[in-house]
């Protein structure tokens, strides 16, 4: 398993239907909630990856019971005196930081490691530490690991942007961890994500009383405590946007199913800049490209703007436009591991600090590549599906931690692509 790839064969227009899951970065931030609550937790809709089952062993390693029933995972907090999330587990999945606000505010203490360096570039959590020492916690450091007490939380008025704008996961530890202060919390420039807006329905649904959430300002009232409640996890736009980029570029017709297309705008602008035809029908998305395709510039940045885990797939489309694109990455400068790889299958690519130049080229070349990370690999993927020849995508298992049956959902819609064992 660890060591699959993808071999495409190039050229097939993809046709047809396909339905997109729930959302990963949706359900990690929630299932990490649930060490909130008292009672069973029931959420649905979920995606089946590595990712979600790393979330869940950690859930587990913290005391948790849990199990899942397709889409279901059900999640009940048994045993409250291990709150160590370890180094072998954040190393593994970032998102796994997100257990230290809940835990903080649940069980009074934790130890969470402190995460390093991806293959994204380095990925500071300074600001979730500096929220939650607003709130009243005391964080130090000891051997890698960030150890929190706090006898009791108290509500703040909490600015946390950073040179980069607002953070996701940090307003999320922030925001959950206020839950369960005493007085009320502002949190003032936070993140604005669709999925920070899901998991406040969700710690509502449990007896939160936060507002705002979606917005640059959430208020959050602290309250006595929190139970269990059902929840089910919105569709993943950023799985939805990968399925358009890679229509697109097949000149293909394809109808999305389980989509919000409010959560996309941004993308669906930048497809249509593009040439691209993005239309409502029924509650889904048709999506069809010309053989056309115009060139565009894009600048990453927080929500409501172009996502930075779309970047990599519209980088693969724009290789084939009819002209120069800019690119410009401003929320993780060093996410460029795909341009080299575009190089090997005859893209012209040049890279200026945080902006990648791509002069469209007539056609892609199958290749042997290979990623480091998940959008990275779903990029080359896409590229693959309209290269000329067989490409080969290694280290399928970044894709595996994102993307549910990607290769099988591709498949449904015509395109030719196999997983190997290695
Ligand atoms: N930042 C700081 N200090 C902090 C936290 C973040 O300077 O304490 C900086 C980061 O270095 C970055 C920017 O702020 O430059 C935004 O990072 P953010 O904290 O918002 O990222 P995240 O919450 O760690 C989530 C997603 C990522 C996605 C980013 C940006 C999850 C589990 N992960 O990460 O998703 O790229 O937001 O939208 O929700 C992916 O799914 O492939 C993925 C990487």
């Amino acid at each position: 398993m660890a060591m699959d790839k993808f071999v495409i064969n190039g050229g097939n227009r993809l046709k047809g239907d396909v339905t997109v899951g729930g959302s990963k970065n949706s359900a990690l931030p929630i299932l990490a909630a649930a060490l909130l609550a008292e009672g069973q937790t029931v959420l649905r809709n979920v995606p089946d990856l590595e990712d979600i089952v790393a979330m869940i062993d950690l859930l587990r390693s913290l005391g948790c019971e849990s199990r899942r029933e397709g889409a279901d995972v059900f999640v009940e907090v048994r045993n409250e005196t291990h709150s160590h999330a370890e180094y072998d587990r954040v190393r593994k999945m970032r998102a796994s930081v997100c257990v230290l606000g809940p835990l903080l505010a649940k069980r009074k203490s934790a130890r969470v490691a402190m995460p390093g360096g991806c293959a994204i570039g380095s990925r500071p959590v300074d600001l979730h530490i500096r929220g939650l020492r607003l709130l009243g916690a005391n964080i130090e450091l000891d051997s890698g690991d960030m150890v929190a007490t706090a006898a009791r939380l108290r509500g703040a008025e909490i600015f946390l942007g950073g040179p980069f704008g607002s953070t996701v996961l940090g307003t999320d530890n922030v925001m959950m961890a206020a839950t369960l202060a005493e007085g009320t919390t502002v949190i003032e420039c936070a993140a604005c994500e669709p999925e920070v807006e899901d998991l406040a329905c969700f710690l509502n649904k449990m007896g939160a009383k936060i507002t705002g959430a979606g917005t640059p300002r959430i208020t959050i009232q602290g309250v006595e405590k929190l139970a269990g409640c059902d929840h089910t996890v919105i569709p993943d736009r950023i799985e939805a946007g990968t399925f358009m980029m890679a229509a697109a570029i097949t000149n293909g017709e394809i109808a999305v199913h389980n989509v919000r297309l409010d959560h996309m705008l941004a993308v669906v602008d930048r497809l249509r800049e593009v040439g691209v035809s993005v239309e409502r029908r029924n509650g889904s998305v048709l999506v069809s490209s010309a053989r056309h395709l115009e060139p565009t510039d894009v600048t990453t940045q927080t929500y409501p703007g172009f996502p930075t885990d779309m970047q990599a797939q519209l980088m693969s489309l724009l290789c084939l436009a009819d002209g120069n694109s800019a690119i410009t990455e401003k929320i993780f400068p060093d996410r460029f591991m795909h341009v080299a790889e575009l190089l090997r299958m005859g893209c012209d690519i040049r890279k200026e600090g945080p902006t990648a130049i791509v002069k469209g080229v007539k056609k892609l070349i199958g290749a042997p590549v290979m990623a480091s990370d998940l959008r990275a690999s779903a990029a080359l993927v896409i590229a693959g599906l309209v290269a000329k020849g067989q490409t080969t995508v290694n280290r399928v298992y970044h894709i595996d931690r994102g993307y549910e049956d990607i290769e099988v959902k591709l498949r449904g819609l015509g395109a030719d692509i196999q997983r190997v064992g290695e």
